[in-house]
C-alpha cells in the first residue's frame, strides 16, 4: 500500500509531455513479434507492470526478447520454436495479457497453466474461454474454466464464425490470434466497433487478414515477418493530462505523438463537445497507426450524453470523463457503459464512490452514471481499489480540490503509467 497526499495547485497547467507508449498496441507487438520469423524492434515501448507481463509470458514460451533502454528487440523463430513452459504462467493484473495470450495459447500444442493476481482471478476469462472451445482448445479451471487459474491444452483448431456476445477489443483479439492457428478461416462480427490494432498489426505482419470495422476475417497464416513497431503514446495516459487542463482555468497544454487511431478518440471527441478547445497537429501514420500532437485549452465545460457506437471508443476514459463532469454547468449523461463494472474494478461504483467522497455528485446506474456539475471538489479520503486509472483520475481531481486529496493506496498506477507523478509535477509546477 502506498498512501498518498495530494494538495491542489494555484497555477494553470501549461507546457507540454510526451506520454508513455500506447499499452494495448505495446502488448500486441510483443505477441506478434515473438509469433512471427526474424527480428521485430519496438520502439517507444511501454515498460509497465502490465506489459512486463506479456513479456515474461513469452520468455516462458521460449521467446528470445532483448531489452534496451529505448526499445525491445524479439528474436522470433516463428511459432514452431516454442515450447511448453515448465512453470504456470503468471498474467498479473493484466486483462489483456490475460485474454490475449489465451488465443495464443489455445492454438499452441502444448499444456500450459497461467494464474493471476486476486483482481485479475474475479475477471470473466469464459468470454474467450467459450469461443476458443468452439474453435477446439481445451480449457480447464474454476466454473468450467470461466476464471483463472487455467489450465489449456492447445494445437488442433478449426475457424469459427463468431458474432460477438460483448463489446469487447480483448474477445475479438483473442478469437483472431486463435484463428491464426486454425484451419479454415476464422470470422469475428462486432456490432460496435472496438479497438482495431490488432487487426491493424496483424496486416503489417503479413497474416492473411481482410475485412472491415465489423467484420473480419482470418485464415491461417503459417508464418508471420518480423516487422519493426513505433508505437505511439497512449491516449489514454494522455487523457489524464487532457482531462487536467479542462478543468484547470487558463491552462494549456500540448501532449506529443500521442496515438489518434479513430478507435480510440472518443476521448477528443468528447472534450470539443463539453466545450474545450482541442487542436490537432503534426498527424502522421506509420504501421497503420495515426499519431499527433494535441493541444487542450481550458474553456468552460457543459454537461453531454455520452452513449452507443462511442463508447468502446472511449471506455478506459470514462472515470476521467466523469471528473471533468463534475466541472462542467449541467449534467452528463453516461449510457451503455455496462463492461466498466468489469474492469480492473467495477469502474462506475470506484468512480461515483472516489469522486462522490471528495464532494462531487454522481448517480451510478446500471450501465452508466448520472453526473450533476458544476460541483465543488472539497478534498478528502478516496480509493483507488487497485485500480490504476481510478488512482490517476483522484490524482487528476486533487488539483482542484479545495483540500487535500488523500488516495489510499497509489502502487497501481504502475500498472500503465510509471512515471505519473513526474509527469504530473512536471506540467503543474513548471
Ligand atoms: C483493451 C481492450 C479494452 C480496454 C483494455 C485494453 C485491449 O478491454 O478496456 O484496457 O488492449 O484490447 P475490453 O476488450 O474488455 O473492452
Amino acid at each position: 500500500m502506498k498512501e498518498m497526499a495530494l494538495a491542489p495547485v494555484s497555477s494553470p497547467v501549461t507546457g507540454e509531455l510526451q506520454v508513455p507508449g500506447d499499452k494495448s498496441i505495446s502488448h500486441r507487438a510483443i505477441i506478434l513479434g515473438s509469433l512471427a520469423a526474424g527480428t521485430t524492434t519496438i520502439t517507444q515501448f511501454l515498460i509497465s507492470e502490465d506489459t512486463r507481463r506479456t513479456v515474461e509470458a513469452f520468455r516462458q514460451l521460449g521467446a528470445e526478447i532483448e531489452e534496451n533502454e529505448a526499445s525491445l528487440k524479439i528474436h522470433g523463430h516463428g511459432p514452431k520454436a516454442l515450447h511448453e513452459p515448465e512453470e504456470p504462467i503468471y498474467f498479473g493484473n493484466s486483462g489483456t495479457t490475460a485474454r490475449l495470450m489465451l488465443g495464443v495459447l489455445a492454438g499452441l500444442p502444448f499444456f500450459t497453466s497461467a494464474y493471476g493476481d486476486p483482481h485479475l482471478t474475479r475477471r470473466p476469462m469464459d468470454r474467450v474461454v467459450d469461443p476458443l472451445s468452439v474453435m477446439g482448445g481445451n480449457f480447464d479451471g474454476r466454473n468450467n474454466g470461466s476464471y483463472l487459474p487455467l489450465a489449456v491444452r492447445g494445437g488442433n483448431l478449426n475457424g469459427i464464425h463468431y458474432k460477438l456476445p460483448v463489446k469487447s477489443a480483448q474477445v475479438k483479439s483473442a478469437v483472431l490470434l486463435g484463428g491464426l492457428f486454425a484451419e479454415g478461416t476464422t470470422e469475428v462480427i462486432e456490432d460496435t466497433p472496438s479497438r482495431n490494432h490488432t487487426e491493424t498489426m496483424l496486416q503489417a505482419f503479413g497474416a492473411d487478414i481482410t475485412g472491415s470495422d465489423r467484420h473480419i476475417r482470418i485464415t491461417n497464416s503459417k508464418s508471420l515477418t518480423a516487422t519493426d513497431v513505433t508505437v505511439p503514446g497512449d491516449i489514454s495516459s494522455a487523457a489524464f493530462f487532457m482531462a487536467a487542463a479542462a478543468i484547470v482555468p487558463g491552462s494549456e497544454l500540448t501532449l506529443r505523438r500521442v496515438g489518434l487511431n479513430d478507435s480510440r478518440t472518443g476521448i477528443v471527441d468528447v472534450l470539443s463537445e463539453m466545450g474545450a478547445r482541442v487542436s490537432i497537429a503534426n498527424k502522421q501514420t506509420a504501421g497503420g497507426e495515426t499519431f499527433g500532437d494535441i493541444t487542450i485549452t481550458h474553456r468552460p465545460l457543459k454537461g453531454i450524453v455520452i452513449e452507443g457506437e462511442i463508447i468502446p471508443r472511449l471506455i478506459d476514459e470514462i472515470p476521467v470523463i466523469a471528473l471533468m463532469a463534475t466541472q462542467a454547468e449541467g449534467e452528463t449523461l453516461i449510457h451503455d457503459a455496462e463492461e466498466l463494472r468489469l474492469k480492473e474494478t467495477d469502474r462506475i461504483l470506484a468512480t461515483a464512490d472516489g469522486l462522490n467522497r471528495i464532494g462531487a455528485n454522481i448517480e451510478p446506474t446500471d450501465d452508466g452514471m448520472i453526473i450533476k456539475g458544476k460541483s465543488i471538489l472539497t478534498g478528502g479520503q478516496a480509493e483507488a481499489r487497485h485500480d490504476h486509472r481510478i488512482a490517476m483520475m483522484l490524482a487528476v481531481a486533487s488539483l482542484i480540490a479545495k483540500q487535500k486529496v488523500i488516495i489510499d493506496d497509489v502502487s497501481s498506477i504502475a500498472i500503465s503509467y510509471p512515471d505519473f507523478f513526474q509527469h504530473l509535477h512536471k506540467i503543474t509546477r513548471e
